[in-house]
C-alpha cells in the first residue's frame, strides 16, 4: 500500500504528527525503530510524563533563530493539550512552576496518542530497520525490514541521541545532511556538569542539595542545584547546562534569599555567632563548612573584619566553578542542536529545499527549558506539521 506520509520514529513528535494527518484523512505509516512506540515519554517526569508547560513560551527555547518556534507554540497551545488530555479523562496536578503531570502513569499519554493514531487509521509499525531512504520523482522511498514503502512526505521524528540505551540515534542528522540540509552541531543538554581541579572538593558533598541561582552566560536559574560524586546537578543546574559551553565559568550564588549586606548585620547582632554557623542558616550543614573552609575564614563574626565579611559574601553571591565538561549524551534529558531551522518553514516544519521533507520534535534546532517545555515543542511542531501534510 502507498501511503501519503511515511513518518520516522514513533516518539512524542512523530506520534502526535501521525494522529493529526490521519484524522485530516491521510494515509500514514509511522515506522519506529524500537519494539515499542513512546520509550521516553514513558520514562519522562518520573513516570508520570510533564507533558506540557502552562507558561511555555519561545522564551523558554534555545535556538539559532529564537524566532523559529513562535508561529507552531502559539497555533498550539499548552492549553490546546490539556484539552486533548482532559478529553481521555487523563487527572492531572500542576506541580511546580506551570509544569503538568499525569496523576497516574505517562503510560496514560502514550496510549492517549495510540488512541488518536487510531482514530486516523494510521499504521504504526514497530521494531523497523530503516534501510536506503531515497527521493525521487515518486516522492520518497523508505526500505525497512526488506520492505518498500512509498509516499510523497517523509517526516523525520527521530529525535536526538541522547541516551543511547533507550535506542536514541543520531539518525536525523544523517538524513538532513544526505538532503543538503544544515545541521547545527548536537550538544548534550538539561545535563549534569562535571568538576575537576581546584573545584574537585565539592564532589566529596554527594547528595548535598541548596537552593541556588545559578547563571551561565546570560541565563539564570533559581532553583536547587544538587553535589555529586562527579560534578553538578539539580534542576538549577540541569536548566543552565543548556546554556554553558566549554571553558565558560558556572556563577552559583549560594544566598538567593539573604538580604544584602546579611553577615556584617549579622555580626552587629550577634557578634559571638561563628561564621560556619551563621553560613548554616542559609546552607546545608557540610557545604556551610566546605564553603567557609575555602574562603579561609572561622571564629565568632567579630573577629572577621566587615571587608573579610563582605568579600565573603560577594563570593557566595557569586561562586566560580569552572566546569570540566558535562556527563554527555549518556545523561542528557535533551540534545541541543540539530536540524537547522534556517532549512525549514516555520509554519509547517517542511524543508525549503526539499519540498514534502518535514522535521518536527527534537531532531530540530529547537530546545525546551527542563519543566514541560520540550514535550510542548514535540506537540507544536508535530501539529504544525501534519497539518500541512
Ligand atoms: P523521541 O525521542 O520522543 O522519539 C523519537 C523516536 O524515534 C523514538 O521512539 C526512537 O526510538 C525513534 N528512532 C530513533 N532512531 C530511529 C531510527 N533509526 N529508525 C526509526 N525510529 C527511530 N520532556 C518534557 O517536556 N517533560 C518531561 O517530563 C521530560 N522528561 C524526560 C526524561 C528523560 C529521562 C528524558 C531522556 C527526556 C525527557 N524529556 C522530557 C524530553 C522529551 O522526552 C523529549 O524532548 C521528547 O521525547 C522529544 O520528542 P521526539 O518525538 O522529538 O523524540
Amino acid at each position: 500500500m502507498n501511503f501519503d506520509a511515511i513518518i520516522l520514529g514513533g516518539g512524542a513528535a512523530g506520534l502526535f504528527c501521525a494522529g493529526v494527518a490521519g484524522q485530516r484523512g491521510r494515509r500514514v505509516l509511522v515506522l519506529e525503530k524500537a519494539e515499542a512506540v513512546g520509550r521516553k515519554i514513558l520514562i519522562s517526569g518520573g513516570g508520570r510524563c510533564n507533558f506540557t508547560n502552562l507558561g511555555a513560551g519561545p522564551a523558554n527555547f534555545l535556538s539559532a533563530n529564537p524566532h523559529f518556534a513562535k508561529s507552531a507554540l502559539a497555533r498550539y497551545t499548552p492549553r490546546d493539550f490539556v484539552e486533548l488530555v482532559e478529553r481521555y479523562a487523563i487527572e492531572w496536578h500542576e506541580k511546580t512552576l506551570g509544569q503538568l503531570f499525569c496523576d497516574g502513569s505517562a503510560k496514560q499519554i502514550v496510549a492517549m496518542l495510540l488512541a488518536e493514531c487510531e482514530k486516523g487509521s494510521v499504521e504504526v509499525r514497530t521494531g523497523q530497520q530503516i534501510g536506503t531512504v531515497s527521493h525521487g520523482e515518486d516522492g520518497f522511498t523508505v526500505e525497512a525490514n526488506g520492505e518498500t514503502h512509498r509516499a510523497p512526505a517523509l517526516v523525520i521524528a527521530t529525535g536526538g541521541p541522547s541516551i543511547p540505551k533507550m535506542g536514541a540515534t543520531g539518525i536525523a542528522y544523517d538524513l538532513a545532511r544526505q538532503f543538503g540540509l544544515k545541521v547545527v552541531e548536537p550538544r548534550p543538554a538539561l545535563v549534569p556538569l562535571t568538576l575537576g581541579g581546584k573545584d574537585v572538593l565539592f564532589r566529596e558533598l554527594s547528595g548535598v542539595s541548596a537552593p541556588v541561582e545559578a547563571r551561565a552566560g546570560k541565563a539564570t536559574f533559581r532553583e536547587a542545584a544538587l553535589l555529586t560524586h562527579k560534578g553538578l546537578s539539580g534542576p538549577a543546574i540541569l536548566q543552565v547546562s543548556s546554556y554553558w559551553r566549554h571553558g565558560e565559568v558556572l556563577r552559583i550564588d549560594f544566598l538567593p534569599d539573604a538580604a544584602p549586606g546579611w553577615l556584617i548585620e549579622r555580626k552587629a547582632g550577634t557578634p559571638q555567632a561563628q561564621f560556619a554557623s551563621v553560613l548554616r542558616e542559609h546552607l546545608p550543614e557540610r557545604l556551610a563548612d566546605t564553603l567557609a573552609g575555602r574562603l579561609g575564614l572561622s571564629g565568632p563574626l567579630q573577629s572577621l573584619s566587615d571587608k573579610a565579611l563582605r568579600q565573603a559574601e560577594e563570593a557566595l553571591r557569586g561562586w566560580q566553578f569552572h566546569p570540566n565538561g558535562t556527563e554527555g549524551f549518556v545523561k542528557a534529558e535533551v540534545t541541543a542542536g540539530g536540524i537547522s531551522t534556517a532549512e525549514l518553514s516555520s509554519q509547517t516544519m517542511e524543508a525549503k529545499k526539499v519540498p514534502g521533507l518535514f522535521a518536527i520534535g527534537e531532531a530540530v534546532d529547537v530546545t525546551g527549558w527542563l519543566g514541560g517545555y520540550n514535550f510542548q515543542w514535540a506537540w507544536a511542531s508535530g501539529h504544525a506539521c501534519g497539518q500541512a501534510l
